[in-house]
């Protein structure tokens, strides 16, 4: 978006619900009032609904539905997550991106969104389907002074901020299955995937890779999917704005992240345990289709590890596999 549009967009969230003078317009961007025009209808063929009143001047009457940083920016108040904050219309991979400039020395609480990933990363090697358009595409730089072996944990924090995000932006009941899916009604509608760089001692930083199917029709999922997929348009019926999606998303994350530096992993693994598709279940793990391990979970351990209770009461630290819930 170019500066003039900014600066534009910038003037009218001044002004409330209120108009924007041409003059004012004029006088900020040291333009003409035929060079105004040219921007507002800028902006128009962006999708922003702008009238035009003589003598009173240009009223913003509804925004798109774009991932740009003066969109997130705008709904966004926190003091460490986003304070940069880089939208692109497509990359590779926002993972990928947030890597880079972390190698590159980017600050803790960078964030980079993508509107499109045309080699998004999913766990395992996976490619995480990324259409233009419709969902949440974003990854988070953090470098806490934790050990390598404790990163897990920012994935379970990461979870509990996208369940966050979806109780505060719709009325749906997410749940979180073991590692780190976000469930709709038993269907995945988000999915995590923390990289890091590490030494044996510490870690140097470490990427949350957030993956959100926000606006996703039926018919843009891939047919191949290996767990069945949703999105909170279809399990809702109605659309999510996705800024304002991003922007509660990052808030609930600064506001965990907060409380995890302050008093550790303890709280986030009481709220993912509640949140958690399989509290107080009975569950059984398998690995490659194979059924592996029968029991009751017990919730997780500090590095990640799901534990479940077998009926010898011996309890068992699963570090992979698929659970089911019985
Ligand atoms: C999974 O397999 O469940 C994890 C999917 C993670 C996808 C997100 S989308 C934003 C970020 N960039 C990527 O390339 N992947 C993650």
């Amino acid at each position: 978006m170019s500066i003039a549009a900014a600066t534009i967009l910038r003037l009218f969230r001044e002004a409330g619900s209120g108009f924007v003078s041409g003059e004012l317009v004029s006088r900020e961007l040291r333009v003409s009032r035929t060079a105004v025009w040219k921007h507002i209808n800028g902006l128009r063929a962006a999708g922003y609904k702008i009238e035009a009143v003589p003598s009173r001047g240009y009223h913003l009457i509804s925004s798109p539905d774009i991932l740009s940083t003066e969109e997130v920016r705008e709904r966004l108040h926190t003091a460490r997550i986003g304070r940069y904050l880089l939208c692109r219309t497509e990359t590779a991979s926002t993972n990928a991106d947030a890597f880079q400039l972390a190698e590159e020395g980017a600050e803790e609480g960078t964030v980079v969104i993508a509107d499109s990933q045309s080699g998004g990363k999913g766990r395992r090697g996976r490619v995480w389907s990324s259409p233009p358009g419709v969902n949440l595409y974003c990854s988070v730089v953090l470098r806490p002074v934790i050990m390598p072996h404790a990163a897990p944990q920012l994935t379970f924090l990461s979870a509990v901020a996208v369940a966050r995000a979806i109780e505060c932006t719709t009325a749906l009941k997410p749940e979180i299955k073991w590692p780190n899916d976000v469930l709709i009604n038993g269907r995945k509608v988000a999915g995590l995937l923390n990289e890091m760089s590490a030494e044996t001692d510490g870690i140097n930083f470490v990427i949350l890779g957030i993956g959100v199917n926000l606006n996703m029709a039926q018919a843009q999922f891939p047919a191949d999917l290996r767990t069945p997929a949703t999105s909170l348009l279809l399990e809702q019926g109605l659309p999510v704005n996705r800024a304002l999606f991003a922007a509660t998303m990052l808030g609930e994350l600064d506001r965990l992240y907060d409380g995890f530096l302050a008093c550790g992993f303890g709280p986030v693994r009481d709220e993912w345990q509640q949140r958690c598709n399989a509290a107080g279940r009975a569950v059984v793990v398998s690995e490659g289709g194979t059924d592996t391990d029968h029991g009751m979970f017990c919730g997780i351990d500090g590095d990640g590890a799901l534990l479940v209770r077998s009926s010898d009461g011996v309890v068992k630290r699963i570090l992979s596999g698929d659970v089911r819930v019985i």
